[in-house]
């Protein structure tokens, strides 16, 4: 993303479709001031979804764009209309359910990011926890990407590892997912809010690093 304007505090639209435990966690980290942005609005294509409930319990704009199967196109662009009327810098997918398209990227070029719950390139796709157990690895972990039109695929922002003991469950292993991603997208948000991310040829670079 473009440099942050000393003038210009990052404005953030969170997306999420499920519990919110990251919105939760990003929220608390602007609270904090360890993150240099905003939450300028939540926004999911769920409308029950509780992420909406946790966003208006901190007094923070929620608005869902429910997800319509008969006319993709169209949802996609009210959703990003909805996220442009926020005047929005930087788009955060914080457990976010649905496939964007380049029509929505590029609204955003290089300025959308998501975390996975593996190490990427390894069990992308909607349960990559379930994937994981399944295959019985013994590491797994967390990924803080960019997003592009790949389904979770994109710059690598930042990755850490999880160990996977022999007795956990889904519950267990998620729970230390969990944690782990309530640290690095909040250290990723503010990394791109303050202008220290350079992609080159599909590699990120950290400057100050
Ligand atoms: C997280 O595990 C995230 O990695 C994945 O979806 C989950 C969302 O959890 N993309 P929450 O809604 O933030 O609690």
């Amino acid at each position: 993303m473009a440099d942050a304007s000393p003038e210009r505090r990052c404005r953030v639209a969170v997306l999420a479709s499920g519990s919110g435990s990251n919105l939760v966690a990003l929220t608390d980290a602007v609270r904090d001031g360890r993150v240099a942005a905003d939450v300028a609005v939540v926004v999911s294509d769920v409308p029950d979804a509780p992420a909406l409930d946790r966003a208006r319990e901190r007094g923070l704009t929620a608005v869902a764009v429910p997800f319509d199967r008969t006319d993709r196109a169209g949802w996609e662009a009210r959703l990003a209309d909805t996220v442009a009327d926020h005047d929005v810098d930087l788009v955060v997918l914080a457990g976010f359910m649905r496939i964007l398209g380049g029509a929505f990227l590029a609204r955003w070029p290089g300025r959308v990011v998501n975390v996975h719950p593996s190490l990427l390139p390894a069990f992308r796709g909607a349960d990559a926890v379930g994937d994981a157990l399944a295959a019985g690895v013994h590491v797994t972990g967390v990924t803080v990407h960019l997003v592009d039109e790949l389904v979770d695929h994109g710059p690598i922002l930042a990755q850490e590892a999880v160990d996977v003991a022999p007795d956990d469950t889904r519950g267990t292993l998620l729970d230390r997912l969990h944690a782990v991603e309530h640290r690095l997208l909040p250290h990723c948000v503010d990394l791109l809010a303050r202008g220290r991310v350079r992609v080159a040829e599909g590699r990120v670079q950290v400057l100050g690093a």
